[in-house]
């Protein structure tokens, strides 16, 4: 069994489905009920229990049998839960939140000898929002520079999974460097992005569909590597129609360039991700 935190979320829905498509047994957990659970459940509905995880004593009663309700071992979590991003509450309730709650997860599962663990990190810790080009393009995991309150609890769980990976050398734990999440049918407003530049040039151009996110879930539960890791998890497009080139020189002009650029490849590498995960983006926002 794999539990889900924020499996009533957008990357938690597209990751439960995703995983439940693919044979494995989910249990969902969190603050809201997912939309369309039937009451009493049926037996293709995802297995949920509301509870909140920044209750440590929550958190360890849910990893350890979900209420007596799971009878398989839990061997992996994927941890999505949390305010996800700034503006959702005030700062420093944001960082509070995320930072015990992403704690909780990892010490809950260590506790319990869960070694298999996938978190959402953010493209945020790349320098998005950027004020100023970054210091160079694509930009990859080697950059670690939040801006935010919100960053930096996602810096505090990048940090704390390096060291419970120091604890138990058997552990994997893996943080993705989500892009901004897109669902299918946010891809009607992606015309109206075209004509500015500065629309969209926050994240320097760069999206993640959510069931693309599912796979980068589903490949880092599955991948055998052992420690802690991040990896950047975008599409392998931009936002735009109009070139990288073209986008760089009128909004970030001078912006070294770590490769000659492809009209409209990511500007946040997947290359890691695709080298080390074997990811692979399947869906585009271009019909
Ligand atoms: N959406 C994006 O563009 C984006 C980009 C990069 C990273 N991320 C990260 O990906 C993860 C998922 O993001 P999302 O877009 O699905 O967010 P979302 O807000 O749609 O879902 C988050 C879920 O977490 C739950 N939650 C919040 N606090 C909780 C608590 N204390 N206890 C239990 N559940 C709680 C919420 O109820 C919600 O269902 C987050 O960690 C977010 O920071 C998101």
């Amino acid at each position: 069994m794999i539990i889900v935190t924020g499996g009533s979320g957008k990357v938690g829905r597209a990751a439960v489905k995703h995983l439940m498509e693919r044979g494995y047994d989910i249990a969902s957990i969190d603050q809201a009920r997912p939309a369309g659970l039937s009451n009493p459940p049926k037996p293709t509905d995802v297995n949920f229990t509301r509870a909140d995880i920044t209750d440590f004593g929550q958190v360890m009663a849910a990893f350890s049998g979900i209420n007596g309700r799971v009878e398989k071992p839990v061997t992996g979590i994927v941890h999505l839960g949390a305010i996800a991003s700034p503006g959702e509450a005030p700062d420093h309730e944001i960082f509070e939140v995320n930072t015990i709650s992403t704690y909780n997860v990892f010490e809950a599962a260590r506790r319990l000898g869960i070694r298999n663990v996938v978190w959402a990190s953010s493209e945020t810790l790349y320098g998005v929002p950027y004020q100023e080009g970054p210091a160079y393009v694509p930009v990859d995991e080697e950059i670690t520079e939040p801006q935010w309150s919100y960053s930096l609890s996602k810096l505090m769980g990048e940090k704390m999974a390096e060291q419970f990976a120091r604890w138990d050398k058997a552990a994997k734990i893996i943080g993705l460097r989500f892009s901004n999440v897109q669902e299918e049918k946010d891809y009607a407003n992606f015309p109206s992005y075209q004509a500015d530049a500065k629309t969209r040039h926050f994240n320097l151009w760069t999206y993640i569909d959510a069931r693309d996110a599912a796979q980068a879930i589903r490949l880092a539960l599955e991948s055998k590597v052992t420690g802690a890791h991040v990896f950047g998890i975008a599409n392998s497009n931009s936002v735009m129609t109009r070139g990288n080139d073209a986008l760089l020189d009128e909004v970030f002009p001078g912006t070294p360039r770590k490769h000659k650029l492809l009209p409209n490849e990511s500007l946040i590498s997947i290359e890691k991700a695709k080298r080390v995960l074997g990811y692979r983006p399947e869906y585009d926002w271009k019909p």
